[in-house]
């Protein structure tokens, strides 16, 4: 029975993960965002940071310029991530943030 509904889950939910970032799974993205990404953009825009994603003047405008700044701000960091940990990200952040189809 729980391999059923899982199976239906992945079925219903599966059109969120779609182009353009397909290849990234979300969860794990949500992870990493959460580990290296939060407290520098708290530092400038408060709360949990997450409004540097939603702010009215924000940068990021497509898929290409969103794949360019978290690859940007992994460098920055220096968590080193591979490509595919930087796809899980923004997996994620498309999911929730920018929505891009
Ligand atoms: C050392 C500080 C710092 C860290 C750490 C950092 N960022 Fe950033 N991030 C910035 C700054 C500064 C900007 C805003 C750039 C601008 O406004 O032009 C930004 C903007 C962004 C944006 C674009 C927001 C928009 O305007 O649409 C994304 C996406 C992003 N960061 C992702 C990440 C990810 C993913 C990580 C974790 C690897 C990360 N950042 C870690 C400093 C940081």
């Amino acid at each position: 029975m729980k391999s059923i509904l899982a199976v239906a889950l992945l079925i219903a939910t599966a059109p969120l993960y779609a182009a353009p970032f397909d290849k990234g799974d979300p969860k794990i993205g949500k992870t990493l965002v959460d580990k290296s990404c939060l407290s520098c953009h708290a530092s400038m825009v408060g709360g949990d940071g997450s409004k540097i994603y939603t702010r009215a003047d924000r940068k990021v405008k497509n898929p290409q310029q969103l794949a360019a700044r978290v690859a940007a701000c992994n460098a920055n960091t220096g968590a080193n991530w591979f490509p595919q940990d930087e796809l899980h990200v923004e997996a994620y952040l498309n999911q929730e943030y920018y929505k891009f189809k």
